[in-house]
């Protein structure tokens, strides 16, 4: 089917975000260098950078629209496509990886019904996967919008998901949950196979009884 082309939508932003991005250029002593906080500034108001905002922001920061989209497409905080009105960025690096990381992918897809890099319906959640969060101490974690959850089990997932669809993101609040540690308990729970897996290696691949 051939793709139909997105029609093109003025953008700027709120007068009261406008404000702030005034603020924020006047800070540093080249326009160029507030980049980071203006992409946020439109992250927040329309929830990704489409090529309009793009260009937006490169006749705000005196740049070309490519660099603008060379920062955009560099860092997985931005998007150059509609998300959700939440995005749920499991880390998948090291730490978060032993700790669970995909038992928590697993349950987020199973739950919201959709795959890596898909939009429920709704346009309430996304799901992505991303490198090291730097909370590698409290894994496994995710980032929600700007805000980190952290010592993730299926249980707290769901609790948080509940808690979500009942509201608004709040862009400002970005206080990290850091629950307490899992019981161990609920790290085996998270980890059904693991014993069966490293007796199979070791039997050559032959079935083992369950441990
Ligand atoms: S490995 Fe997940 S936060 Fe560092």
């Amino acid at each position: 089917m051939t793709p139909v082309p997105r029609r093109r939508e003025a953008f700027t932003l709120s007068d009261e975000r406008l404000e702030r991005a005034d603020r924020i250029i006047a800070r540093y002593p080249g326009k160029l260098a507030a980049i980071l906080p203006i992409l946020w500034l439109v992250t927040e108001e329309k929830g990704w950078i489409s090529p309009e905002a793009m260009e937006w922001v490169a006749a705000k920061l005196d740049c070309s629209p490519a660099k603008v989209q060379a920062v955009v497409t560099f860092y997985t905080m931005f998007d150059d496509h509609p998300v959700g009105k939440y995005k749920l960025q499991v880390c998948r690096t090291l730490s978060c990886e032993l700790m669970g990381a995909r038992r928590i992918v697993d349950h987020l897809r199973e739950r919201l019904g959709i795959e890596l890099g898909q939009t429920t319906g709704d346009g309430m959640f996304t799901l992505q996967e991303v490198e090291c969060l730097a909370s590698c101490g409290t894994a496994p974690m995710m980032q929600c919008n700007l805000k980190f959850y952290e010592h993730l089990t299926p249980d707290r997932v769901d609790a948080l998901l509940d808690e979500l669809e009942s509201r608004e993101p709040e862009w400002e609040d970005v206080e990290p949950v850091i629950w307490d540690r899992p019981s161990d308990d609920a790290y085996r729970a998270m980890f059904p196979e693991s014993g069966k897996a490293l007796r199979r290696e070791r039997t050559g691949g032959a079935e083992v009884e369950e441990l």
